[in-house]
């Protein structure tokens, strides 16, 4: 993804000078796991995870404008289906410091904009697990599809859970961001 700019953010690559800010909140395993990432044990660790993302381009750091300090990350990361079709899947994790404060909405409106008008992807989707009402609430604030509830198809701390998906095709985000 290319560099975007918000109203109180920037969104740019990941730099190696951001891994303090990262590991910040990526060495709780509560957190990160919400988005299928192994937690940080280490300032090493947050090295090879910005140098795994740097090679994809499919993630952008969160930058808060007023701090020049990174938040948070969003990805927008390309899935395989039989008929070839361009179908991303959007994530975000937030620093909890940072929380509640529409920091992830924010960032999120860009992404799909450039995902819709720049990149001409079909489809858009972004789920969560069954109990993370602060991701279900995001989605259904920007305008998400709800498409239904997968159950049982991860384990979080041992125990099952569902996934509840989320999309938006172009004509919805054409809707949805009337809006925004
Ligand atoms: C989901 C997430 C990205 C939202 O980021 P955000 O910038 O805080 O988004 P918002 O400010 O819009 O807040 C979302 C909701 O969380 C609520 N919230 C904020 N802090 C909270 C807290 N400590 N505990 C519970 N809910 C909280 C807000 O009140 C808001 O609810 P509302 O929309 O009904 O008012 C962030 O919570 C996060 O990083 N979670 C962990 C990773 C994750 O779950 N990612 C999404 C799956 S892809």
């Amino acid at each position: 993804m290319k560099k975007m700019e918000t109203e109180r953010l920037v969104l740019r690559k990941l730099e190696h000078t951001d891994a303090i800010d990262v590991f910040e909140y990526c060495q709780f395993e509560d957190i990160v796991d919400m988005v299928g990432m192994r937690h940080h044990n280490s300032i090493e660790f947050t090295n090879k995870y910005i140098n795994h993302e740097l090679s994809k381009s499919e993630t952008l750091a969160i930058v808060l404008k007023k701090k020049d300090k990174l938040i948070g990350t969003i990805s927008l990361r390309e899935t395989q289906n039989d008929s070839n079709l361009d179908i991303r899947l959007l994530s975000a994790v937030i620093n909890p410091i940072y929380w509640g404060n529409g920091y992830a909405p924010e960032a999120i409106k860009e992404v799909v904009k450039f995902a819709f008008e720049i990149e001409k992807v079909h489809k858009v989707l972004g789920g969560h697990y069954s109990f993370n009402n602060q991701s279900g609430s995001v989605n259904k604030k920007l305008g998400f599809v709800y498409e239904g509830r997968q159950r049982e198809v991860y384990i979080y701390k041992g125990k099952l859970v569902d996934a509840i998906e989320y999309s938006l095709l172009f004509k919805d985000y054409e809707e949805a961001s009337k809006k925004w």
